[in-house]
């Protein structure tokens, strides 16, 4: 299964940081050749969530559960495997529901910084694969010079909790405004 796998996921990444690729060429670019590449985000980014759902199931095949989640490095690539897949699906949608406005004024930085975070968690997931198979990259390396040592378990303090749980809800309480407000 291991070898399927590593086949499987390069599909995701390369879907994703292509569709990354082109956000960043429209974000500075209004040259038409690039213009017309806008059409082709959403798209690149859903299949690769599709790529990266039969990538993940393939992974969960690879080691009983039990074993892989006796190794902290195991752990870590599952959880951002689950943070990667679940975010570029709901940047996929968005970049759906939102396509013929994404890049129009300041609308373009925030599709922009909403996209290198996704690269970023692409380039990790797929960093902490390749510690699994033992091939670090650098990437790995320069996560411990930011203070993750991805060989153990990642832990936040609980008081992230509260956080998360608030910023959740102003997000929900600021759609609901929002559209009220389009209303
Ligand atoms: C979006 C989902 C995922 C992506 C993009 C991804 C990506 C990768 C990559 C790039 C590698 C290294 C390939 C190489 O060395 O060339 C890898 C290895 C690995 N992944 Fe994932 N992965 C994902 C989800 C998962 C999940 C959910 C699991 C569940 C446990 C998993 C388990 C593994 C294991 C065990 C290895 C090492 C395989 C070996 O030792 O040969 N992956 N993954």
């Amino acid at each position: 299964m291991a070898v399927y796998h590593i086949l499987v996921s390069h599909f995701p990444i390369a879907l994703w940081l292509t569709a990354y690729l082109f956000i960043a060429l429209r974000t500075f670019s209004d040259a038409q050749i690039i213009v017309s590449l806008e059409k082709s985000i959403w798209p690149l980014i859903l299949l690769g969530s599709l790529a990266g759902a039969i990538a993940y199931i393939i992974g969960l095949q690879i080691y009983p559960w039990s074993a892989i989640t006796q190794s902290p490095l195991g752990r870590n690539h599952i959880m951002l495997a689950t943070w990667t897949l679940s975010y570029w699906t709901v940047m996929g949608i968005l970049g759906f529901k939102l396509r013929r406005h994404l890049f129009e004024g300041a609308q373009k930085w925030i599709a922009f910084t909403l996209g290198s975070i996704g690269a970023l968690v692409v380039v990790i997931t797929g960093t902490l694969g390749g510690s699994l198979t033992g091939t670090p990259s650098l990437v790995t390396k320069s996560l411990s010079y930011v203070g993750w040592n991805v060989y153990t378990t990642f832990y936040i303090p609980t008081w992230m909790l509260a956080v998360f749980v608030l910023g959740a809800i102003v997000l929900v309480v600021l759609g609901f405004a929002g559209r009220r407000y389009k209303n």
